[in-house]
């Protein structure tokens, strides 16, 4: 169908979970998901369908990075005709109000990135829809997860030469966190009229440099997802 995904149309349900790495979309469907089918292994970017409480649902990786993700996302958009699109991910920390573990729900994503300064003028900023928004912090909070629903920045470079302090003043201006992806998925999802959430875990501190370790990870992981996909039961 496209250089990058083998789906025939209709494969992709109308709601898509985004994590990065391809191991982890067949983790979710293999582990959450009823009936699931691959759908996508062109390259190992791996995507799967099947259901949720009964619900059509899929998993799509994006890889890392804005680069890779636009194209993922752009293609589940403009051939597949997606409509929600909810990125499962992880963050680093960059201010103090932040600990790992903590859920960060990104309202907006700054970004370094060249891409919508090309095609989104005016120093775009790039916002979650409000609906998978404010969903899924109604359902984070009756879970007692501490979330922060703060900007992110979407960064080009996950080795910055000086922590924290790479972001400048960003994080005494809301932007709590960094990933790789946010911003190029909520402009893309604007652009087609769709719908898009970041919900990241923080893995790491930019700060202090503390780690989640392997366990922590997993258990996050796991409440993260369950979040993002009763999310999708309630749009
Ligand atoms: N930078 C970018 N993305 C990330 C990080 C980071 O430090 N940690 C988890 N995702």
């Amino acid at each position: 169908m496209t250089p990058h995904n083998e789906a025939k149309l209709g494969d992709y349900a109308d709601t898509v979970l985004l994590p990065g790495d391809p191991l982890r979309a067949k983790w979710i469907a293999e582990t959450f998901l009823q009936d699931a089918k691959q759908v996508n292994g062109v390259r190992g970017c791996l995507g799967f369908t099947g259901t949720w409480q009964g619900k059509s649902i899929s998993v799509q990786a994006t890889g890392m990075g804005q680069p890779s993700a636009a194209i993922y996302v752009h293609e589940l958009l403009d051939v597949y005709k997606v409509k929600n699109l909810i990125r499962v991910g992880t963050c680093g920390g960059l201010h103090e109000s932040v600990k790992v573990r903590d859920v960060v729900i990104a309202m907006s994503a700054a970004t370094d990135s060249t891409m919508n300064a090309r095609f989104a003028p005016f120093n775009y900023a790039p916002f979650a829809d409000y609906k998978l928004l404010s969903k899924a912090v109604d359902l984070a909070d009756q879970r007692g997860f501490t979330t922060h629903v703060a900007s992110v920045v979407s960064s080009d470079i996950f080795y910055v030469p000086d922590g924290a302090k790479s972001y400048g003043d960003l994080p005494n201006h809301g932007v709590l966190a960094v990933e790789m992806e946010a911003a190029a998925l909520y402009t893309l999802a604007k652009r087609f009229d769709a719908r898009a959430l970041a919900i990241c875990t923080m893995t790491d501190c930019l700060i202090t440099g503390e780690q989640i370790d392997a366990g922590e990870r997993q258990t996050s992981l796991e409440e993260m997802v369950t979040l993002a996909l009763d999310t999708s039961l309630k749009i």
